[in-house]
């Protein structure tokens, strides 16, 4: 039973809502709490600290039932007093290691693991890492995992490319980049698929670079459109929506039972899909 005097709201603070991984575990999360005739109230940080605060002391003047946030910056004493005040908070894709906060997240670790390890396999050694800040948990834990496939691969190699955001100009500007050199990698793992479509953009318009023939690309999320790209794109799929409706239901169980046994940190497992962008 949700406590009285509460909003039937639950909120959802997300860093990007233009990506549609986001738009997607919006979507689970609404659908689950629709079910309790709660609604989803949804913040978009853009990935900046102080309009992150800002939300989280709406939410709590908003008296919601509930917070869900994907953390852009390191933030875990503003949501221990959120949680203090009453207000169960589940952390959606990824985890706050030495956090008491229930998570749902994809192993972002064995993510990157397996998308260089497809690389490898396809007979690709000099490798790029196309990624945000390293600040962003999921894209420091993406770049860890690329780089153990990596190292035990002989003659593999690996440079990584930081731009400041995880968005499709990034990641544009990236590929500007990779086409005016001399040494190109032969394989590109964007931290996630908005990058490698900008990556694909720039191939596109400004070169005669061909994918998968001269670089080879991998994304990380399986968005909708990554298989609707000018070359449909091999990804590491998170299952957007279940990572929602995972979350309300953490969330729900933490309110009703916050004593019971249940598991408080569900970690999906990543899935490699191969399209035609890493076609061996
Ligand atoms: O916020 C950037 C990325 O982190 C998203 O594309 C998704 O992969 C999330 O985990």
């Amino acid at each position: 039973q949700l406590r009285a005097g509460r909003s039937r709201s639950i909120g959802l603070v997300v860093p990007d809502a233009g990506n549609p991984f986001f738009a997607d575990v919006a979507r689970g999360a609404e659908e689950r709490a629709e079910e309790e005739r709660l609604s989803l109230l949804l913040g978009n940080s853009d990935e900046d600290p102080s309009r992150e605060d800002r939300y989280l002391d709406l939410f709590r003047e908003q008296r919601v039932n509930g917070l869900l946030i994907s953390p852009a910056s390191d933030l875990i004493d503003k949501l221990e007093r959120v949680q203090s005040a009453g207000i169960p908070v589940v952390l959606v894709d990824h985890e706050l290691p030495g956090s008491t906060f229930c998570s749902v997240s994809v192993d972002d670790v064995e993510g990157g693991y397996v998308a260089v390890r497809h690389l490898i396999d396809i007979g690709r050694r000099r490798i790029a890492f196309v990624g945000g800040p390293s600040s962003t948990v999921q894209v420091a834990n993406r770049l860890r995992g690329a780089r153990r496939a990596v190292e035990e691969t002989p003659g593999a190699s690996l440079e990584v490319i930081e731009m400041p955001g995880l968005t499709v100009l990034n990641g544009r500007t990236a590929g500007e980049q990779i086409v005016e050199r001399t040494a190109r990698p032969e394989a590109i793992f964007a931290a996630n698929d908005l990058l490698a479509v900008g990556l694909l953009q720039a191939f596109s318009m400004f070169s005669t670079v061909r994918v998968p023939e001269d670089i080879a690309l991998i994304g990380y999320d399986d968005i909708d459109f990554a298989s609707a790209t000018v070359v449909p794109l091999s990804s590491i799929r998170q299952p957007a929506r279940l990572i929602g409706h995972t979350a309300v239901d953490l969330l729900l169980r933490s309110i009703d039972d916050p004593d019971g046994d249940y598991e408080r940190n569900v970690r999906f497992r990543p899935e490699l899909v191969v399209r035609a962008s890493t076609a061996s």
